[in-house]
């Protein structure tokens, strides 16, 4: 076992291969999680404005910068929020995720989703039409989008081939990551040529199979816990392997001792135990993370297409790119 791998952006930046993921890290736990990983030797840590927890993940720093770690040596992914999508609210965003950190900078930016909400002081305003679905923005482009980001360190989440490739031939900048679901459930290879072929990293998030109740996560696979049982190491770290073998950065989340340091220590799959995980995947392509889907008191459903996923073919609205 490893652990503290590096794999370096085109910009030269150097990104540590795992990550601690805080979406849906409740408040009060992540705090803890943070400082926990950090002492324990995590150095990229995956924020968003949308997980409403920055301020406490501000204080864990405070508790380990720069006793433990200095900030340099840490790297910081922040995600622009949907209700900032318009140019003039960009960097107002930016700062105010500063603001809630107590840091000066962050080594990453993502635009979260290639979709815009209202700016209407809400992260998530409820459409007026329809009580069931969140209202969106249907007037800034992504070009509008990214062109306002490019001043930042930048890159992009959830956005597809189509996408990147839009906003590129409209400005000539390529984003430095796309941070998108994979796991063997949804391998993305596509993307993934098509992100190795143009230099852009990408982080893999959901890569235990999800954070959303009532799934059946990836971990609770019987090829997964054979594979595990044969190394000696936990069903997680086999995932968390089967990420690094295809050579991007994964961000597990956790925020339970034990498992956010089992989490960062690594195990090598051999060809075969790769092969053997991939397996699972062979006609069970599965998403979790379709926004059209989403249907909870909190999470509304989104009514536009994203992914061209089945699930998506009856939205009403489709990505602006231009
Ligand atoms: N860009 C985006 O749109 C986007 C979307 C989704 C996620 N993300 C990022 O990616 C991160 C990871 O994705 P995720 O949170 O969806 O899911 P995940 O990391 O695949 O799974 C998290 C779930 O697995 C559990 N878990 C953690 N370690 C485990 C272990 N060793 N054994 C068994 N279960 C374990 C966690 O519970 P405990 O906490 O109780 O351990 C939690 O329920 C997020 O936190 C977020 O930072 C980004």
């Amino acid at each position: 076992m490893s652990d503290g791998k590096y794999l370096t952006l085109s910009t030269n930046a150097k990104i540590p291969q795992i990550g601690l993921g805080t979406w849906l890290s409740k408040p009060h736990e992540v705090e803890n999680a943070v400082e926990i990983a950090v002492r324990n030797g995590y150095r990229h840590l995956d924020l968003a404005m949308i997980y409403k927890n920055q301020d406490e993940v501000g204080r864990a720093l405070k508790k380990v910068v720069p006793s433990v770690v200095k900030r340099e040596d840490l790297f910081i992914t922040s995600k622009l929020w949907n209700c900032s999508h318009r140019p003039e609210h960009v960097e107002p965003e930016l700062n105010e995720t500063l603001k809630q950190l107590g840091i000066d900078y962050l080594d990453l930016y993502l635009v979260h989703w290639p979709v815009a909400f209202p700016h209407t002081g809400q992260l998530i305003t409820i459409s007026e039409e329809n009580p069931n679905e969140v209202a969106l923005d249907l007037e800034p482009s992504l070009v509008d989008t990214w062109k306002a980001m490019i001043a930042l360190p930048i890159g992009v989440s959830n956005f597809s081939i189509k996408h990147i490739q839009g906003i590129a031939d409209a400005t000539g900048v390529w984003p430095v990551v796309d941070q998108i679901e994979a796991h063997p459930l949804l391998p993305q290879d596509d993307l993934v040529a098509f992100c190795k072929e143009h230099n852009i990293h990408l982080t893999a998030y959901s890569p235990l199979g999800n954070n959303l109740a009532g799934k059946l996560k990836i971990v609770d696979y019987p090829e997964v816990q054979a594979v595990a049982t044969k190394l000696g190491a936990t069903p997680a770290q086999v995932l968390v392997a089967w990420g690094v073998y295809r050579g991007y950065s994964v961000i597990p989340k956790s925020v339970q001792e034990s498992r956010i340091k089992s989490n960062f220590q690594q195990v090598t799959l051999s060809k075969e135990d790769y092969d053997t995980i991939s397996s699972i995947g062979h006609n069970k392509h599965t998403r979790f993370n379709t926004p059209i889907t989403y249907n909870t008191p909190n999470d509304k459903k989104w009514d536009i297409n994203i992914f061209d996923e089945e699930a998506e073919k009856s939205a009403t609205h489709q990505i602006k790119i231009i």
